[in-house]
């Protein structure tokens, strides 16, 4: 018998999140990026799916999330979308697509609901994309906000360590995660920020908050698929715990049929028409 508030069968909406935050159930967010392991995910029962930026790093093998076009994050958020039957689906906005100027956030955001069928839009940020926001918000788009370490502004940051360690801002970042519940967002992913500080905006927010190297008091967990498949073995931040070997598998796999191959063991005549 299923101890959750949420039908396993049934199409997670804006709504499904709102309730589960609402009833204490934890939300599990993986990303995705294309058609097959879109599928393989939703089938193993995540309740959100992110078609994050992050395929600017894991896909296509930049240093940083800058490079990654709209068009390009439409063409996965699409593939995903044709994979996933169950889980909402999040299409990250990317950098250049939203910031500065409003209207072209909100061009960007239309383009991305309606050439992917994403059930939402991810933006990096608080004040300083309160009017992009605002904007998309008014067009019936639903937002999951992203503070603390936010890769799309890198530059600035200089490195990827831990945000919001001292007063001034995690005072600035319960200040936007305050005005971003306020303006409509129905969810948050807080990145790389101490756990005090992310259990303190989980339990001020009445949204969902989602965390990634955030502690475990948020609403929810957030991963990225390649890493946490063990798909990507240079990378070990504290925050990743590696739930398979499928990186091994793989080159194993393709090993054994390189060998058959060289051998003729493959195909046999059974194997042959
Ligand atoms: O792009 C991404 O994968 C993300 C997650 C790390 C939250 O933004």
């Amino acid at each position: 018998m299923s101890t959750n508030t949420t039908d396993s069968a049934k199409k997670v909406t804006t709504s499904t999140i709102r309730k589960m935050k609402a009833a204490g159930e934890k939300v599990a967010m993986i990303t995705a990026y294309d058609y097959t392991m879109a599928s393989l995910v939703d089938a193993g029962g995540v309740d959100m799916i992110l078609v994050g930026d992050s395929a600017s790093n894991v896909m296509a093998g930049n240093a940083t999330t800058l490079p990654i076009t709209l068009d390009q994050m439409i063409y996965h958020g699409r593939c995903v979308v044709n994979g996933v039957k169950r889980a909402l689906v999040v299409v990250d906005m990317p950098f250049g697509s939203y910031q500065g100027n409003p209207q072209i956030a909100l061009a960007s955001a239309i383009r991305i609901m309606k050439e992917t069928g994403a059930d939402a839009v991810k933006l990096e940020g608080g004040s300083e994309i309160a009017e992009s926001v605002r904007l998309i918000l008014s067009a019936g788009i639903p937002i999951v906000a992203h503070l603390g370490l936010t890769p799309q502004s890198i530059n600035k940051f200089g490195s990827y360590a831990v945000r919001a360690k001292e007063d001034a801002e995690a005072e600035k970042l319960l200040a936007d995660a305050h005005m971003l519940e306020d303006m409509g967002c129905f969810a948050l992913v807080l990145e790389k920020i101490p756990a005090a500080l992310a259990e303190r905006v989980t339990k001020e927010l009445g949204i969902c908050v989602i965390g990634i190297g955030a502690g475990p008091a948020t609403d929810g967990q957030v991963l990225v698929l390649q890493d946490m498949l063990g798909m990507n073995p240079g990378f070990k931040p504290k925050f990743l715990r590696v739930y398979g070997t499928i990186g091994d598998d793989i080159t194993r796999a393709i090993g054994n049929y390189v060998n058959d191959v060289k051998t003729v063991v493959f195909p046999t005549l059974e194997e042959s028409y």
